[in-house]
Parts: C-alpha cells; sequence; structure tokens
C-alpha cells in the first residue's frame, strides 16, 4: 500500500477538464517531483490530496484511507498527516511569526501557550530562523517568509510535506537556501516530500522521482536518471519541456 494514492482522478472546472484520469503513487519515505507549466493543474492536483478539492470522479486514498469515506473529524485527522508550504507562503497577515508558526499546535493540540513557545522555537531554528518569533509576515523578505511558513508546515511533524511552488518569486541565493532546507528536512525528519514546481532545476535538485503534467494528463513518471538522459525519454513533449524550447510540439496555449 503507498501512503498517497490517486486512483483515475478527474476534475473538471465548467467547461475545462483540469485533471483527466490521474493515476499517482507515491510511497513512504520517498522525494517526489510533480513538474508542469504554469496552469497545468498542479495546485490543483495538490489540493486534492488534503480534501480542499473533491474530484469529480475518481478515488484519493491517504494511507490506504479513501478520502471521500472519512467522516469531518477523520478527514482533519488525515489533514494533519500532512504539512503543507502553500505558493504564496499564506501566513497569517494579523499574527506575529510565533503564532503563524505555532497555528497548528494552538488550533489542533491541548498544549498550553507555555508547552507551544519552545516547539516554535525549535521550528524557527530548524529552518534558521531563531528569535523571530515577535515580528510580523510583513516584516520579512519573500525568503524569509517562505521559510516561517515552512516552519509552521513542520511543527506538527507530519509524515507528509508538500511544498508548491516553493521558490518562485525569490532571489538565487534564497533560492538555494531553500533547496537545502528542503533536502535537509527531507533526510532529517525522515518525511515524506511531494514537491510541485515548474523549476525542473529545482525539482531535481530534491525528488528521486518525477511526474510530469501536460493537459491534464501525466505524461511521464520515471526516475530523475531516467529525466536527465534524453535517449530514455520517449515522449518529444517531455524532451521540449526538458530542453526549454519554444519550438516543438507543446504549443504555446498548452499545458
Ligand atoms: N476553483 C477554481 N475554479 C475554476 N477554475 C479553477 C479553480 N482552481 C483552478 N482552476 C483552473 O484550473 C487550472 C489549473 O490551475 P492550477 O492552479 O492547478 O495550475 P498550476 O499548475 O498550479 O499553475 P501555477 O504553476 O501557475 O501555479 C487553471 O486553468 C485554473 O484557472
Ligand atoms: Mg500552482
Amino acid at each position: 500500500m503507498s501512503l498517497i494514492e490517486l486512483k483515475n482522478i478527474s476534475k473538471s472546472f465548467e467547461q475545462k477538464k483540469v485533471l483527466d484520469r490521474i493515476d499517482l503513487s507515491i510511497e513512504a519515505g520517498e522525494a517526489f517531483l510533480i513538474l508542469g507549466r504554469s496552469g497545468a493543474g498542479k495546485t490543483v492536483l495538490l489540493r486534492h490530496l488534503i480534501g480542499l478539492i473533491h474530484p469529480d470522479s475518481g478515488r484519493v486514498l491517504i494511507d490506504g484511507k479513501d478520502l471521500n469515506q472519512l467522516d469531518e473529524q477523520e478527514l482533519v485527522q488525515t489533514r494533519l498527516k500532512f504539512g503543507v508550504v502553500f505558493q504564496n507562503s499564506a501566513l497569517f497577515d494579523s499574527l506575529t511569526v510565533g503564532e503563524n508558526v505555532g497555528f497548528a499546535l494552538i488550533q489542533h493540540s491541548a498544549l498550553t501557550k507555555a508547552e507551544i513557545l519552545p516547539k516554535v522555537h525549535t521550528a524557527l531554528e530548524m529552518v534558521g530562523l531563531e528569535g523571530i518569533e515577535e515580528l510580523y509576515p510583513y516584516e520579512l523578505s519573500g525568503g524569509m517568509r517562505k521559510r516561517v511558513a515552512i516552519a509552521r508546515a513542520i511543527i506538527y511533524r507530519p509524515k507528509i510535506i508538500i511544498y508548491d511552488e516553493p521558490t518562485t518569486g525569490i532571489d538565487p541565493i534564497s533560492v538555494d537556501k531553500i533547496v537545502h532546507l528542503i533536502q535537509d528536512l527531507h533526510q532529517r525528519l525522515s518525511i515524506t516530500t511531494l514537491v510541485v514546481t515548474h523549476d525542473l532545476d529545482v525539482g531535481l535538485k530534491i525528488a528521486q522521482r518525477v511526474a510530469f503534467l501536460l493537459q491534464g494528463k501525466i505524461i511521464f513518471e520515471g526516475n530523475k536518471d531516467d529525466l536527465q538522459n534524453p535517449e530514455r525519454i520517449t515522449d518529444p513533449r517531455v524532451v521540449q519541456f526538458i530542453q526549454g524550447s519554444s519550438s516543438g510540439p507543446i504549443k504555446e496555449m498548452e499545458v
């Protein structure tokens, strides 16, 4: 049994089919990359995993449990297996960094404030930002906000961490720091890691296994080595994406 299984998932918004019969399995402990152009449906796919979006057809299984068959409380428990670093960091602007990082514990544990504080400190330390508990998100750079979002995601010691475009809009030095942080957390916490990005370089530094989403379908799935050896790739669309070429079978409008 895989930790995460998508079975024949389809999802449309109005007339547009965003996910088209997706099958995907992610094993416990692995670092997995979902690649795709902007608008390909990567975020929509992630939101299915935590039950924020329900598929039109198909099933999502986490630890063997079908999300559709869980009651509200079981769904909350299942969501707590995930730490999610959302695309825009999604920090609460009116809360301090400390309150943001401690949010899941404040909401979902019986711990007191005094018990939560050292956990917040440790989580911030793990992302290299100790001592900024009292600052507000607007006082942070984009790279720091991202790291605070990562601290918030790991505080509950989730089984799975999802990073949605973890490096978009961040300067190259901060990108490198975040990539190292993601690699480090994957190893230190033995946490199953799912990264979604259109940035091939970043994705391949983090993941061992890769799926490529195009026009609602996974058109490539394999190991990182397969993607880095052009002779192993048979689909010219995948080759075009890897080469970052504007000419090829993928046209401008196709995502
Ligand atoms: N709630 C929604 N209602 C209608 N359409 C939606 C909704 N959510 C997503 N879409 C559409 O689904 C498609 C895929 O969106 P999604 O955000 O998953 O793309 P993405 O691959 O994450 O792109 P990016 O790399 O830019 O983040 C887009 O065409 C988007 O407009
Ligand atoms: Mg997205």
